[in-house]
């Protein structure tokens, strides 16, 4: 199995033609057609698979050994028009992986698990990581249930529209007992500053995450009044489009004093009409950085250069990934991996914060781009990916050669 061409049979599912990327959003025909792939592909290296009550899929190689499981794996889903290997790298490397390992005859000595954890970048219903956040308790289902997406649509509506039942959303205690640990690989997104310099892994093919940034989403709602673009005169306007042009400019300004990165990718406008002034606006703010001080620190500036206070939509504390685990990746796969924080998010900070020992290796990413169409990871540097987790899951497993 190369981890490239499993890549390559995913290269139509949710394409985007206009844009070359893809969309691929929690629940939709694309989701449901990842998944079967998921399914698939499991099945053909013989392991069993299962959806969860939160609709994380799991494809179990020796479910019947004692002890708790070695769990690795990412997501599916992408952002609007996003790349190719956000998430899904993770997953086709770890199927590879185990591929790997069977044809050498290698027997696991604990369970170990692939899983593809369900919405994980939140596009469509606005939280992410919202299938491992439902798993470990720290999304309350009521609410999951009764997010919406831009038709109105509930989350609760789009999975029971895939089969599902949304009445069983919720903490699963059980399964979180079956997870001894989790490795997520993933593309590199962007060059953060690393261990060993300021481009991230720079020629490095693979590194290590040390943490996530403490990061969140907001949401500023302008109201304004509605009227006719043509017969209003300047003076007299409520228009809600000059408090949103307001906030992006004070968005990136406090970023930028304060060190952070803080993002608005998304405004709704209503009604948006080229001619009428608009009755109300809304913007979404994607703030982040080292500290969590820091994030605060933009939004208050932005409240205070504005006078528009963010309603919180979430928020992920900083996240630090085991070092024992992150030690044992290096000495398995280095020595001396570069090492980085993740500005962006995962569902292994999810898990980590759930108090289980997680760690995350990374595949350089050469465009330095990613959640677009351009995101990237060569032949080699991916195979030395699916050699790491193959190597990880072999000494993590304490795995042995059938005689
Ligand atoms: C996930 O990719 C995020 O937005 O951090
Ligand atoms: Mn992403
Ligand atoms: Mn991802």
């Amino acid at each position: 199995m190369n981890v490239l061409a499993l890549i390559d049979e995913l290269a139509q599912v949710g394409r985007n033609p206009s844009t070359g990327g893809y969309d691929r959003l929690a629940w939709t025909a694309a989701d449901v057609e990842l998944r079967a792939w998921f399914t698939q592909t499991a099945h053909a290296r013989g392991l069993e698979v299962e959806t969860d009550r939160n609709g994380n899929l799991w494809a179990w190689w020796h479910a019947e050994l004692p002890g708790t499981a070695l769990v690795v794996g990412s997501h599916l889903d992408s952002v609007p028009s996003g790349g190719a290997y956000d998430g899904p790298l993770g997953i086709a490397s770890a199927f590879a992986a185990i591929a790997r390992l069977q044809d050498a005859a290698v027997l696991p000595g604990r369970p170990v698990a692939v899983v593809a954890f369900a919405d994980e970048e939140g596009a469509r219903f606005g939280v992410a990581c919202a299938g491992s956040r439902l798993m470990t308790g720290a999304l309350d289902p009521d609410r999951a249930r009764a997010l919406r997406d831009v038709d109105g649509i509930t989350l609760a509506e789009a999975f029971a529209a895939t089969g599902r039942d949304a009445v069983h959303l919720g903490a699963d205690d059980a399964r979180m007992r079956r997870i001894g640990e989790f490795v997520e690989l993933h593309v590199e997104q962007g060059h953060l500053p690393s261990s060993t310099g300021d481009d991230g892994l720079g020629a490095a093919p693979l590194g290590l995450a040390t943490s996530i940034w403490p990061h969140g989403r907001w949401r500023v709602d302008i109201r304004g009044q509605q009227n006719h673009a043509g017969t209003t005169r300047l003076a007299d306007r409520e228009d809600p489009m000059i408090g949103l042009a307001r906030v992006i400019i004070a968005v990136r300004e406090a970023a930028g004093r304060e060190r952070a990165l803080a993002t608005v990718g998304r405004v709704q406008v209503h009604p948006g009409a080229v001619n009428a002034i608009p009755g109300a606006a809304t913007a979404w703010i994607d703030a982040r950085a080292g500290e969590e001080n820091t994030v605060r620190r933009v939004l208050a500036d932005v409240a205070r250069t504005t006078g528009f206070v963010a309603t919180e939509e979430s928020w992920t504390p900083e996240t630090r990934f085991d070092e024992d685990l992150t030690a044992a990746l290096n000495d398995a796969v280095g020595p001396d991996l570069p090492l980085l924080p993740s500005g962006a998010g995962h569902d292994a900070g999810v898990l980590a914060l759930a108090g289980i020992p997680t760690a995350m290796i990374l595949v350089r990413n050469p465009s330095g781009v990613s959640h677009a169409p351009e995101e990237y990871a060569d032949e080699d540097a991916s195979v030395l990916g699916v050699e790491a987790l193959a190597e990880v899951i072999r000494l993590r497993s304490r795995a042995r050669v059938l005689a």
